[in-house]
């Protein structure tokens, strides 16, 4: 397997040439544009990577399915989804449409693109923005069993510099209602989910979690309830690529979630969690060599879905 791997990586790190790393966020462009790395964990418990595995990157949209799971936690099903939809959007993961027309938003925003995940950052439960971002730091740790997880204070003040447009979602939030807490507050949680530091070892544990129905792999202890994992497990097959998706359920046909960071966690549902890092991204801001090993992989080992 290791060698199967190793050649996959080298086979897909060409495509990094295709792509660029982002730029919106200066600190982003830090990062070596050719790394391609991967690791698996299998639900037998063996592990295998390869590539530049142990890199450490920012785990940016990837934060979305584990502030979804924190506010399903906290609130239940009912209450998060009659706030936020979950049918596809077909736009950017930025996307600020012409909301002028619009009566009921939930209906045109999903959990997986920023407006819905800033608006679920608000449903995290705590008493001010620091014990909502702590709590959902926890999770982190938990997911990964990586105790040592922190946030990168770099990347979260270039994130705060330069994320206008994401302030500009979160007043169209409340202006509909759907957030009533401060907007720099829920902001504030919002970047520095997004300046989470991880690497591709973490991303494998937390996929494997999804994978096993919310178990984790070290004690068989339940970390998430089935009903939950399910819900967000469907919810990355049909919008964790943006838009995106669609073609990626067709060519790697897996529950997954891309970040900006160049981070993929994807999972094989009863088979396998995956972390992916290739900060060079396609137009759609997904790893672009990241989606071309997790297409070799799924093929070689029969992953898809469908
Ligand atoms: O909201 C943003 O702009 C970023 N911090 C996260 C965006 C992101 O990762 C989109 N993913 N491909």
């Amino acid at each position: 397997m290791r060698e199967l791997l190793e050649k996959m990586v080298e086979e897909s790190r060409e495509f990094t040439q295709g792509g660029q790393l982002a730029s919106y966020i200066p600190e982003l462009l830090k990062y070596n544009k050719d790394d391609l790395g991967i690791y698996l964990i299998r639900n037998d418990g063996k592990e295998f990577y390869a590539g530049n595995f142990d890199k450490r990157f920012t785990i940016q949209s990837v934060c979305k399915p584990l502030i979804l799971l924190l506010a399903l936690i906290d609130n239940g099903e009912d209450y998060v989804t009659q706030r936020v939809g979950v049918e596809s959007t077909g736009k950017a993961f930025n996307a600020i449409m012409d909301f002028s027309q619009v009566e009921d938003l939930k209906d045109h925003i999903n959990p997986m693109v920023n407006i819905g995940a800033i608006a679920m950052c608000s449903m995290i439960e705590g008493k001010d923005k620091d014990e909502k971002f702590q709590r959902l730091l926890d999770l982190t740790k938990k997911l990964s069993g990586n105790e040592n997880i922190g946030v990168n204070m770099q990347v979260f003040e270039s994130e705060r510099k330069t994320g206008d447009r994401n302030r500009a979602l979160a007043y169209l939030l409340k202006s509909y209602g759907t957030i009533t807490d401060d907007v720099d507050d829920v902001l504030d949680v919002y970047f520095k989910a997004c300046s989470i530091e991880i690497t591709c070892k973490d991303l494998a544990n937390i996929g494997f979690v999804l994978s096993n129905n919310g178990r984790s792999k070290s004690s068989d202890e339940e970390i998430v309830s089935k009903k939950y994992t399910r819900f967000v497990n469907a919810i990355l097959m049909t919008c964790g690529m943006y838009d995106g998706a669609g073609d990626f359920a067709i060519r790697v046909g897996i529950p997954a979630k891309s970040g900006v960071g160049g981070g993929i966690l994807s999972v094989a549902p009863s088979i396998m969690g995956i972390g992916i890092y290739g900060p060079a991204l396609d137009s759609k801001g997904n790893s672009i060599a990241g989606i071309k090993l997790l297409e070799k992989l799924s093929n070689s080992l029969y992953l898809s879905v469908f």
